[in-house]
């Protein structure tokens, strides 16, 4: 019997020729489409959103996901999911290397600060790939 892993090794396989031969029948990317908020592969990305911009940030406290506005998926060699989720300001120092989940968001005050993202994230299946190809967050 053919494993999943065989099957979707096929796959890739297949895509890459299409991709090969798309200079007179090019492979049509579907179009973006919107997917659920409780879609476990978009909580994935919107965690490895708010990991990446804590990772780049100066900043002495950790953010994490407070609101998603856009939430697609397009297939294109793989999935691209293409987000925009706000980022907030929580209670949890950055040093104290806390469980996100564990923390709360800042109260009103100097402290509460959001930031609008929009992601990009290409993950490839059959290669056991994930991308970040755009994370681009402003206050
Ligand atoms: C965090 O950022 C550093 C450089 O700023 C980079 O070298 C490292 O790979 C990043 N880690 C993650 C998990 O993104
Ligand atoms: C997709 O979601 C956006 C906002 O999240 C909404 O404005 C739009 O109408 C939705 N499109 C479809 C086809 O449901
Ligand atoms: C963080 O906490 C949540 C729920 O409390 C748990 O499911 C998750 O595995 C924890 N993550 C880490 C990295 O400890
Ligand atoms: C995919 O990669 C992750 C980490 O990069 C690894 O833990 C996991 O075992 C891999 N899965 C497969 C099916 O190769």
């Amino acid at each position: 019997m053919m494993g999943l892993k065989t099957l979707l090794s096929l796959l890739g396989v297949l895509e890459l020729m299409l991709a090969a031969g798309g200079r007179h029948g090019r492979l049509m990317p579907g179009s973006p489409t919107n997917i659920s908020r409780k879609d476990p592969v978009l909580r994935q990305v919107v965690l490895r959103a708010a990991c990446s911009f804590n990772n780049q940030s100066n900043d002495a406290f950790l953010f994490k996901p407070s609101a998603i506005h856009r939430a697609q998926r397009q297939v294109v060699k793989g999935v691209l999911y293409i987000v925009d989720l706000e980022i907030s300001r929580t209670v949890c120092s950055k040093r104290d290397n806390n469980n996100l989940s564990n923390c709360d968001f800042q109260p009103e005050g100097r402290l509460q600060q959001t930031f609008q993202c929009h992601t990009e994230v290409w993950v490839i299946p059959w290669r056991n790939e994930t991308r970040t190809l755009v994370l681009d967050c402003k206050p």
